[in-house]
């Protein structure tokens, strides 16, 4: 038996015991828990930002290329709110409180809120706020690397989904001729 690598069965057993208030936080957890649910909060806040800038654009776009466009915001505001609802899952789990207070969101957020002039301009700050919540993601799963297995999947999983936002919105500027 591997024994020396692998924590034999008795020992996580008792070790489960110990703690059961942790609930899924066991003795095993090896990441800073402060820090990963400060970090997902300060996702949490980007990604609520970016449903609300995603929201106003839906609703304000205009023009004869107005529909498709909007309806790619719209659906961005879906995915992002569900991004949301991931991340505050997942700070619930570590132990930790969502903070879904309005006051400081935007402070706490890595991504602005710009509301954008006409269509172009409005897909141009989402490409930017894409980028940067791309950035950021990336840094924190190099941060949680095999510390925090679960959180590290999530991200992945938001960032795959980030990148592929960024590729639809080059592509709406592509087919405006704005690129
Ligand atoms: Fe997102
Ligand atoms: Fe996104």
């Amino acid at each position: 038996m591997p024994q020396d690598f692998l924590t034999d069965i008795k020992t996580l057993r008792e070790r489960a015991r110990q703690h059961i208030e942790n609930g899924a936080v066991t003795e095993g957890y090896k990441a800073d828990r402060a820090n990963v649910v400060r970090l997902l909060n300060e996702a949490l806040a980007t990604e609520i930002v970016c449903v609300l800038r995603y929201k106003r654009h839906y609703f304000m776009a205009q023009g004869i290329h107005s529909q498709a466009v909007a309806a790619e915001f719209l659906e961005h505001a879906n995915e992002e709110q569900g991004h949301a609802d991931q991340i505050a899952a997942r700070i619930v789990q570590l132990g930790g409180e969502p903070n879904f207070s309005p006051e400081g969101l935007a402070t706490r957020a890595h991504a602005e809120y710009v509301e954008g002039d006409g269509l172009v301009d409005m897909i141009k700050e989402d490409l930017v706020a894409e980028r940067i919540a791309i950035d950021s993601y990336r840094e924190m799963i190099t941060y949680c690397g095999n510390d925090d297995p679960t959180t590290r999947r999530m991200l992945e999983g938001i960032l795959a989904m980030e990148e592929e936002h960024a590729e639809d919105l080059v592509s709406l500027l592509e087919e405006l001729g704005a690129h």
